[in-house]
């Protein structure tokens, strides 16, 4: 075969120079055609477009012809013509064929209309269905545009530990790392398990978050952001939860929490923005297959103001909304942790925009927020969004060294464990902020998607680990 070097689909597909011999390659999506002539629909990952592959069968060697099957990977040379049944602007006259990849009969993807849950069985493949190509490219797309938000900002990106020996939002909720031999584990004195002997010398786990080492960054560098893996062992078997997912947390310097309530809303905006801008194709197949008003909804965020109230304000809200007859599933009072059917509520039904709750209970928010005046209440804000409920949680930072070490001690947080992070309220204190992105909830509300365990490509879920 003569060799030419390969392009991609997507710049065949915008191409105008037709009449030029060229190289594709690529997986067979369909095959179809008379006893004269097929047409094969080819498809390489660079774009949810296929390329049309006519093969005229009388050039071709019948044996290699057999081997072309959905699932078969093809090297084609040929020439690109302009397109009149295609639905593309160009398709390729095909010269010469290789096959470099058969592909057997047992090939799960052969016809369309797969469910989403027999497609996590085989997560290993799913990438090359139409649906999950559009969503690992916006995937892609999203890290990009969070990467330049940032960036142009004059934030720095921040590499926080992923073995940590601090449980940051303090809720138990962390998978252990050790090296010790589970079946022959070492005790003390008092029978507790002695991890002098483990790799680290002490109990380690997977970081929930990279907060506190960003705060260190934050008190140096002034704005910074993470942008890494972290991991909850919460028993949660929700669409909306994950056991390993990505978070992008900033945290910047002198920030209060009104300026860390705009950098949330113009932060989400601009991926928003960027999501339009550069994933149109793939947005538009997925609103048109799962979720007709993804496209409109994307776009009334961008052109609609955050909603801002206080939890109090909201409690107030649903409680009205018991009085004349709603009924939610979990109850409903001031001091309660709102449930996703509650924040639901208020950005859906009540207000019909996103919302940014600020100043929650303190028992039910981590050490490290800011307290406010009344003794009740600290700097917390959570942004809540349609479909998705919260999709950011962040704080005013408790600058104070003593009234942060008090919340600690009341908390049950060691002081052992977290000696550095108080450091810093020591050593020049000054008042921060910052805020944790779940990047599968955004991309959940970017795709339409319903359930987070087909935004991320090989989910970590209770009893799945898979891949
Ligand atoms: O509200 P969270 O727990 O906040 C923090 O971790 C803070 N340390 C952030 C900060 O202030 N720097 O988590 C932040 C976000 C949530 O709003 C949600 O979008 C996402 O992380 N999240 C999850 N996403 C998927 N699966 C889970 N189990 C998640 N838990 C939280
Ligand atoms: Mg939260």
């Amino acid at each position: 075969m003569e060799k030419i070097s390969r392009t991609k689909i997507i710049d065949l597909l915008a191409t105008e120079t037709f009449g030029a011999k060229v190289n594709v390659k690529g997986w067979v999506r369909t095959r179809r055609g008379s006893k004269q002539v097929n047409f094969i629909a080819l498809n390489d990952g660079s774009t949810i477009n296929n390329i049309q592959i006519v093969v005229d069968l009388a050039n071709f060697d019948e044996e290699m012809l057999k081997q072309i099957t959905t699932g078969a990977c093809l090297s084609v040379n040929g020439t690109l013509t302009e397109s009149v049944g295609s639905g593309q602007k160009a398709e390729v006259q095909a010269l010469e064929i290789e096959v470099l990849g058969t592909c057997d009969n047992t090939y799960p993807l052969q016809k369309k209309g797969h469910s989403m849950e027999f497609l996590r069985e085989i997560a290993h493949l799913r990438p090359r269905t139409n649906t999950f190509g559009a969503v690992f490219r916006i995937r892609h797309h999203m890290a990009m545009a969070i990467h330049r938000f940032f960036h142009e900002r004059g934030f720095f990106y921040f590499h926080t530990p992923i073995i940590t020996g601090s449980d940051c939002e303090g809720a138990g909720q962390m998978f252990q790392v050790t090296t010790m031999n589970l079946y022959d584990l070492k005790h003390d004195e008092t029978g507790a398990i002695d991890y002098s002997n483990d790799f680290f010398g002490k109990q380690t786990s997977l970081t929930v978050s990279g907060q506190l080492e960003g705060e260190l960054a934050a008190m140096a560098m002034g704005a910074i952001y993470t942008f890494g893996p972290t991991f909850r062992a919460e028993n949660s078997n929700t669409p909306r939860h994950l056991a390993e997912f990505w978070m992008i947390e900033p945290e910047v310097a002198f920030n209060e929490i009104e300026e860390n309530m705009q950098l949330a809303e113009d932060f989400i905006k601009y991926c928003l923005q960027w999501a339009l801008d550069n994933c149109l194709d793939d947005i538009q197949f997925l609103c048109n297959m799962f979720d007709k008003e993804l496209v409109d909804r994307l776009r009334f965020v961008l052109n609609n103001e955050f909603v801002r109230l206080t939890y109090t304000e909201g409690i107030k809200v649903l409680e009205e909304a018991v009085a004349n007859g709603h009924k939610f599933e979990f109850p409903i009072f001031w001091g309660a942790d709102l449930a996703s059917e509650h924040e639901r509520y208020l950005v859906e039904v009540h207000f019909k925009a996103p919302v940014i709750l600020t100043d929650y209970p303190k028992e039910i928010k981590s050490f490290y927020m800011k307290q406010n005046e009344d003794g009740k209440t600290v700097r917390a804000m959570d942004v809540l969004f349609p479909k998705i409920g919260e999709i950011i949680g962040g704080s005013q930072r408790e600058e104070n060294y003593e009234k942060l070490a008090r919340r600690a001690k009341e908390m049950g947080v060691p002081e052992k464990d977290i000696w550095w992070y108080m450091d810093t309220r020591r050593f020049g204190t000054a008042p921060h902020a910052g805020f944790g992105l779940g990047f599968e909830r955004l991309l959940l509300f970017v795709t339409g998607m319903s359930n987070i365990r087909d935004v991320i490509p090989f989910p970590r879920t209770p009893n799945n680990a898979e891949f």
